[in-house]
């Protein structure tokens, strides 16, 4: 499928999230840090957009805004609703109602997600309540067809969280946010504490899943291999920033920003013949707080200039391929300006 085919479904732009920090008794604000520094990207309906970084980069807190459980310092996150957008940071409490039950999240650790003091009825049956099903016939018809798609079940409702297994467990949060119909899954680093074992099953389920209904997805995850697994596209984050966007493919076979080839060179490689030439990331990504100046990766770069020390470089298509995006310097003769 074309770009120009593509129905866009989220449009962010210039997207902030800055944390004040607070001295004092006055909570006197002395400084910030910038999880989210000004994200721009489109999101395609029925695509699965991976977002990946080391950690600390700012991926939960970018999930979180989209979602608006973090409310952005800035930008704007426009959703598609028929032939218009509407900005959902200036959404009312009822516009922000009907929103969340066309966005979803789904989150890393399955076992805080489900309250585990109660039956996994009641986890399940509360946002239906609040979403205004008033049949309970319905809800549980709903809650049933949920617990179908990630094969667990219906009478398994009557349990509670600890006698499920932890890939059981986070294929019920997915049930739970299917619930009530969303067109939009954010998933923050779903399979990230399941054994690998478990993590595939739970992979190839969402796929399955995604392809039945027809979602969306956000899939956000620290390890490129997982990411490149569920992904059409891949938006590689460093410092709150997106340095580098491409198709799943182009990503993997011509990566362009040194972070992204020095996240890949970490993937490993089960050919013991045919080892690759490993480029290690020296040192850690710096504080949000304090963030470097110019290009935020430069002091970790093998190809540092003077310029990439004072000047930030913007994100932009490369030349003859409009769907690869990245900002580094180096490419500052390959891209379309
Ligand atoms: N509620 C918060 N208050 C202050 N700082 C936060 C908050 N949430 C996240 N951060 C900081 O924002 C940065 C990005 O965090 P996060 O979005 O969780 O990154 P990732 O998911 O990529 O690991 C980190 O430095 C983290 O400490
Ligand atoms: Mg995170």
């Amino acid at each position: 499928m074309k770009q120009q085919e593509k129905e866009i479904l989220f449009q962010i732009r210039d997207l902030r999230t800055w944390f004040p920090i607070t001295k004092g008794s006055f909570k006197k604000v002395v400084g910030h840090v910038k999880a989210v520094d000004g994200v721009s990207l489109d999101v395609y309906r029925g695509e699965t957009l991976g977002v990946v970084g080391e950690s600390g980069c700012g991926k939960s807190t970018l999930g979180k805004s989209i979602m608006m459980l973090e409310k952005p310092t800035g930008g704007q996150s426009l959703f598609r609703y028929g032939n218009d957008f509407k900005d959902v940071t200036k959404f009312s409490r009822e516009e922000m109602f009907q929103f969340r039950c066309k966005v979803q999240m789904v989150f890393q650790d399955p076992y805080s997600a489900l309250n585990p003091q109660k039956k996994i009825y009641t986890s399940f049956e509360e946002p239906l309540i609040v979403h205004g099903i008033k049949s309970q016939q319905e809800r549980e018809e709903l809650m049933s067809r949920a617990l179908r798609m990630v094969n667990i079940q219906p009478d398994y409702l009557m349990r509670y969280p600890h006698e499920f297994s932890g890939g059981q467990r986070q294929r019920l949060c997915i049930a739970r946010a299917l619930e009530v119909m969303p067109e939009v899954l954010v998933c923050d680093e779903p399979v990230s504490a399941l054994d690998v074992s478990i993590q595939a099953q739970v992979l190839n389920l969402m796929k399955d899943i995604q392809k039945e209904l027809r979602l969306t997805y956000i899939f956000i995850a620290h390890d490129l291999s997982v990411v490149q697994y569920m992904s059409d596209r891949i938006a590689v984050m460093y410092l709150g920033k997106v340095v580098e966007l491409a198709d799943s493919r182009a990503l993997y076979d011509d990566p362009m920003h040194p972070y992204t080839r020095a996240l890949l060179s970490a993937i490993p490689v089960p050919d013991i013949h045919n080892p690759k030439k490993r480029q290690v990331l020296e040192g850690e990504v710096p504080s949000p707080i304090r963030k470097p100046t110019g290009c935020a990766f430069h002091n970790r770069c093998p190809h540092c200039t003077e310029r990439c020390k004072t000047e930030d470089p913007p994100l932009r298509a490369k030349a003859g391929d409009e769907t690869h995006l990245v900002a580094c310097h180096l490419y500052d003769a390959a891209v379309s300006s």
